[in-house]
């Protein structure tokens, strides 16, 4: 299979670029033992997707991760939050299949005792940067996954054109990433996410550098694309609106080393209006939620030395 990167070698000097090739290794290699994704097999009803326990992961003398409790069920749409440092994207990493965890684990795939790189592949990671290649243009980018799997140009092309609308790019597919805006970029960067369709989507604070209207537009946005296209969806996120917002289950984790500290089941109807966040339910779990975040919060702030 030939990897069809353009200027690879310009590629290695633009900030961000190697951790793009990093990402699509996995995917890469999946590659070589099954080029066209196949069809997961649906699970039994209620059986978890993911189930993580004892997941700690130590790097050096930092102790990023310790014993971690996770399940994820299909089509949920599970959101993360906790201070920063606290191993949120090492988590990430593990499912994504770039990092082992410390010896000890469990980490069960559709049931499988499985290691953490037998989710190469089976997982589309949206790193914390958009990491849009500049001299690609939309379609271009967005098509990157899929290309690098072993699709055709022109078939990935294809499938990436017919889905510009629902992301809000129709008739933006020959601009290039600097002439996009903000909301614009990421929507390219998900969009590339989407199409690179995996039992499981990981999202890295996707809207973390978004001005405070273009984000709540965005997650209006994604409510409706993840409903639509019933995808499982782990979500890191910083604010505490949209962990609710979008979350059947909000997890908050502790300061480092990393576990959960509160599972909280999000019980609002969906579809959610953007009214509710002013409803005394959604009000009632964001007291309880910023409660727990701010407790750990502030022992990593005492901890960094501040
Ligand atoms: N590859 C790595 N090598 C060494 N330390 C790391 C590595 N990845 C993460 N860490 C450390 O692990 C801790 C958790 O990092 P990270 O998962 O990025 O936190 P978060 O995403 O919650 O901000 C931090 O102290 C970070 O410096
Ligand atoms: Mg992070």
């Amino acid at each position: 299979m030939t990897l069809a990167f353009d200027n690879l070698s310009t590629g290695s000097r633009v900030a961000g670029a190697m951790g793009l090739i990093e990402l699509l290794k996995p995917s890469k290699m999946a590659a070589a033992a099954a080029p066209v994704a196949a069809a997961a097999p649906p699970l039994e009803d209620g059986k978890p997707l993911i189930d993580m326990r004892n997941v700690s992961k130590t790097f050096g003398n930092v102790k990023a991760l310790q014993d971690l409790q996770v399940e994820i069920r299909p089509g949920e749409l599970v959101t993360v939050v906790g201070p920063s440092g606290c191993g949120k994207s090492t988590l990430f990493n593990i499912l994504a299949g770039l990092e082992e965890p410390d010896p000890g684990n469990v980490l069960r795939y559709r049931g499988q005792s499985s290691m953490a790189s037998d989710l190469l592949g089976h997982v589309s990671f949206m790193p914390q940067r958009d990491l849009l290649l500049p001299w690609r243009n939309v379609i271009d980018n967005a098509i990157l996954a899929l290309e690098v799997e072993g699709m055709s140009r022109a078939q990935a092309r294809k499938q990436a054109l017919e889905m510009l609308p629902e992301f809000g790019l129709a008739g933006f597919e020959n601009q290039y990433p600097n002439q996009l805006s903000g909301g614009m970029r990421q929507r390219v960067a998900l969009m590339r996410t989407f199409l690179f369709k995996r039992d499981l989507m990981l999202l890295d604070e996707p809207f973390g550098a978004l001005d405070a209207l273009t984000r709540t537009m965005m997650q209006r946005w994604l409510l409706d694309v993840w409903q639509k296209h019933k995808r499982t969806v782990l979500f890191i996120t910083h604010d505490v609106d949209e962990a609710i917002f979008l979350g059947d289950r909000v997890l908050v984790m502790t300061a480092r080393p990393g576990r959960v500290k509160l599972e909280q089941v999000v019980e609002l109807p969906r579809p959610r209006k953007p009214d509710i966040v002013t409803s005394p339910e959604f009000i009632a779990l964001k007291k309880t939620l910023l409660e727990a975040i701010e407790e750990e919060s502030m022992k990593s702030f005492m901890v960094a030395g501040h």
